[in-house]
Formats: structure tokens, sequence, C-alpha cells
């Protein structure tokens, strides 16, 4: 039996991968290409469906993605989205026009149960949609499929040949039955079995690294955190001893954190990685002393890490191959999509522009958080890390607001470690996504026994998420909160203020900086 895909072909939408992660869901291998791939390219695959993402573009703009009309023919079925249900209905001889007004965000759908597509969905239904063009008139052989206030056709079906078009938005979680509707085209209208795990991916990616890496050598960026403990583990099992694991304590890692990784990962644990930890925490201190900007302390830390890993690699001797744990949304929020970039994650867009290795590998690129967790898992990885919450690469360096000093960090260390401490003995770290403490550039007047402190304010977050793209602020029950504080202002040094961040994100972001 052999393996059932989908290829999602990508003509610019900013929700391009959520799609092929709503496939998976369905337990259906799923892979992202440039609208770009030929037709013998995709002949060669042999998907056993298309899903055209949207885009940005207008389908009659001159030079607009578009996609030659033999794949209509291919007698594969095609799902297009927004943009893509456009450009099907322009390439098959429909019309596609500015819509008179613009629909965006949840709208209200009347859609055809009796399309295949459609089943089991109300006939009144809620969908996200976003567009200023619409499909105007539908090509011959099509139905219209559903209808809004404003599209006369806001999904269109020719159910001889497969092709199915829906303006609106399936992929996202507004769309109330969405889910429903890409699982009837993977599983009814393609026929795909619906059998595929995230263990698959694990075999396959061990599959695929081994093509890849052949005898070379392999270096692992290891931090301890999910995403890169989980890269670890899949290469170790790729390549086994080929693989060497650098763990760097740059000095802004959590309170204890350097032994703990070392105690899991290195020569006492029980995996088998050729750990080696270096202890670069006076370099990186020396290299941020005066910097007070957030995206330069970012390329510093990435640089310097990278600085550090070239330099063992020069020890170890002809290493091919650098693996990071970079995960999808990291790549998007990097900015190496399309959208803007809001912070240069240092594991991906802060990378210097000379790095000393013949290819970086990065095996979670399209992963999502929870679906690495469940690699890890199908790895055998210990849950207390497969479900740790995460940790940034640049570490405390973007918990401490301004310059970073040793005594900054030994703060901000303490203060976290209560937080965390008081946070699990009450029992509500398991609805947080990520809790942590950060320090404020803020010192403000203190009174302490009967003297007067000017000292720091530690800043106190906790969200909850679940793709870490958005996420809310969550509460903290206030004994806890009490409890906390006074510990912290008793317990560290030059903390006389607690303060605790109730902002989302948007408009915040999880981490200070
Ligand atoms: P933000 O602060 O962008 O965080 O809302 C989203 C998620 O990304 C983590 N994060 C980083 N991870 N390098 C990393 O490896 C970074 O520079 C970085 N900045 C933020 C953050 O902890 C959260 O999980």
């Amino acid at each position: 039996m052999g393996r059932e895909m989908i290829l999602v072909l990508d003509f610019g939408g900013q929700y391009n991968q959520l799609i092929a992660r709503r496939v998976r869901e369905c337990n259906v291998y799923c892979e992202v290409h440039p609208y770009t791939m030929s037709l013998e390219e995709i002949r060669a695959m042999e998907p056993k469906g298309i899903i055209f993402t949207g885009g940005p573009n207008s389908v009659y703009e001159e030079g607009a993605p578009s996609y030659e009309r033999g794949i209509y023919d291919l007698g594969i079925p095609i799902l297009g989205i927004c943009y893509g249900s456009q450009l099907m209905a322009a390439s098959l001889g429909g019309l596609v026009t500015a819509a008179p007004v613009s629909e965006y965000g949840k709208t209200e759908v009347k859609v055809d149960t009796s399309s295949k597509l459609f089943e089991g969905v109300y006939e009144n239904t809620v969908c996200w949609m976003s567009h200023t063009d619409y499909i105007a008139r539908v090509p011959e052989g099509f139905l219209v499929t559903a209808r809004t206030k404003v599209c006369p056709a806001a999904a269109m079906a020719c159910p001889e040949r497969r092709l199915y078009a829906v303006q609106f938005h399936p992929e996202v979680m507004h769309t109330v039955q969405g889910k429903l509707m890409l699982s009837n085209f993977v599983l009814k209208i393609c026929g795909c079995r619906g059998d595929w795990k995230m263990g698959s991916f694990v075999e396959e990616s061990v599959r695929t690294l081994r093509e890849k890496i052949g005898d070379g050598k392999v270096l692992c960026a290891l931090s301890g955190g999910v995403d890169s403990s989980v890269a670890a583990v899949l290469l170790s099992k790729a390549v086994g001893r080929q693989l060497t694991c650098v763990f760097v304590d740059h000095g802004l890692l959590r309170k204890n954190e350097g032994d703990e990784v070392e105690a899991v990962f290195g020569p006492e644990g029980p995996y088998d990685l050729n750990f080696i930890r270096v202890n670069a925490a006076e370099r990186f201190y020396a290299r941020l002393a005066g910097v007070t900007e957030p995206e330069r302390k970012r390329k510093i830390i990435g640089e310097e890490f990278i600085r550090v890993f070239e330099e063992e690699a020069k020890k170890i001797g002809a290493v091919d191959f650098l693996v990071q744990g970079t995960i999808y949304p990291d790549v998007i929020e990097s900015g190496l999509g399309k959208s803007a970039v809001i912070k240069s994650h240092h594991n991906v867009g802060g990378l210097p522009d000379t790095v000393d290795f013949r290819e970086i590998v990065e095996p979670l690129r399209m992963l999502f958080k929870d679906e690495v967790r469940d690699a890890g898992r199908e790895l055998g990885i210990p849950e207390y890390l497969v479900s740790r919450q995460p940790f940034p690469g640049p570490g405390l360096g973007i918990r401490i607001i301004g310059e970073v000093t040793p005594e900054k960090v030994r703060i901000v260390q303490d203060a976290d470690y209560i937080f965390r401490e008081e946070v699990a003995k009450a029992g509500v770290d398991r609805n947080l996504a990520q809790y942590f403490a950060a320090l404020s550039n803020m010192r403000s007047v203190g009174v302490m026994g009967d003297g007067r402190t000017y000292d720091y304010a530690v800043v106190l977050r906790a969200v909850t998420t679940s793709d870490f793209m958005t996420a809310e602020s969550a509460p903290i029950p206030w004994d806890v909160m009490t409890r906390i504080t006074n510990r912290i202002v008793n317990e560290v040094k030059g903390v006389n203020r607690v303060l605790y961040d109730y902002t989302g994100k948007p408009p915040a972001t999880i981490e200070l900086e």
C-alpha cells in the first residue's frame, strides 16, 4: 500500500502551512510546494488531491500567479481556496471581478448540503472571509454550492471532474465547520484512507535524513528545549554516532537548567548523543555588555552561538551538516515567509551570513508545536520533556529589558524559579502554555524594614495559546500571586516590586523583547 499524499500548491497565502496541518489532522500526509512546480513534477508525486491556497494578488492582474490548464485534466481532485478558487474560475472560463464590497471576517454562508464538500455541514454556517475580488460567474459545467450576501458564488463545484472551490478559508478556526469540509475533501472526494500518523512522519524523516546525510558528520544545536531535543533524538535515530550534540550554556538559561539538560542528554542519561557541554557565559556577557536594543541582542546571541558551534565543529573536523530545531511558527514570525518581521528568532532569521557548514538541516520546519510534541512522544522522549514549556533560544537575554548583566541574570533566574515552583505547587501550570519572570528595566522606590530601597521591578507573565501565534494572558489565582510576590521580594535581592503582564498577543508578544 503506497503512501497517500495531498499536495498544497502555494500561491502566496498566509495560511498555507495551516492548510497542511489541517490535512495532517485528517491523518493524511501533506506537503506544501510553490505554484511554480511543473506539471511533470506534480504527476511524478502522484498526489491523491491538490489544494490551491489563497494569495495576495488579483487573478486578472498582469503577471499574477497562475497554473497551466493541464492541471485540471490530470483527473486529480482539486480544491481551490480564496485566490485558488478565483484562479480555478478564471482559468476555466468563469468571470472574476472586484467585489462591490470586500468581505472580511466571520460571515454567514448558505451552503448546498447536497454537495460532497458540505456533507454534514449546516445549511447556514459561519465562515472566515478575506477577499476583495469574487467569482462573478462560475465556469460552464460548475454549480454554485454556497452564497453569502455579497458573493453570488461563495463556493462552486464540478463533481464529475472532482473540482471544488471555496471563497472562504476552511483552514482557519473561525470557519466553524472548516475541518469537516477539509476532511470531506480529503477523505470523501480524494478517497484517502486517513491512516497516516505522526509515527509515519518519524519513519519518513529518518529515511530522508539518512539519504541526505549519508556518512557525513552532523552537529546538532541542543538546547534541551522541546524542539531541539526532538530534532536531536530524531537525528540520533537516523545517523547514530555520526551525530554530535553541542549544548551551549550561554549563561542565559533558567536556574539549574544547564545541569538538568546535562543530566538527561549527557553521558549519564538514557541517550547516546555524543553530548558536549560548552560553558560560554563569559563570552556572551562580554559581547552583550552595553547593548540594549532587542533585535541587536538577538543577533549577537545568535551569532555567538554559531561561532561556538563552528569552533566545536572544527575540533570534531569535517562537519557537513548543522541540525536545528526550527519549527514553523519560528519561520513565519522571522519574516522568511511573506509576513512582516516581528522578531528574528535566532535559530532562523538571525543566522550570520557566513556559516561554516555545508548545509543546515531543519527536520521540524513544517511542524507546529503540538505536532513536534507528538513526534517526540513517537520517539519515546519522556512526557515531562515533551510537554515542557518553550524557552527561547536567546534565553533570558530577551527577558531582561535593556542591558544584560550577570547581576540581572541572577535576579531573573531566582524570581523565575520561585514563580515556576509556586505555580506548579498550586497545580495551575497544566493550563499554561508558557509562564516566566522577566526583568523590567524599571527601578523604583520601596521600603523594606525601615529603610528606603531603590530596586528593580520583576514582571510575571503567563499565557495560554495553542500555536504561539496569538495568546491570551492567563488568570493566576490571587492567593497564588500573593504568595509568589511575597517570596520574590523577600528572597530575591535587588527586587522591590512584582508586576503582572495582562496583555494578550496581539498587541503584545509573549516575550517582552
Ligand atoms: P513571541 O515573543 O514572538 O514568542 O510572541 C512566540 C514564541 O516564540 C518564542 N520566542 C523565541 N524563540 N528565539 C526562539 O528560539 C527567539 O528569538 C524567540 N523569541 C520568542 C517565545 O518564547 C514563544 O514561545
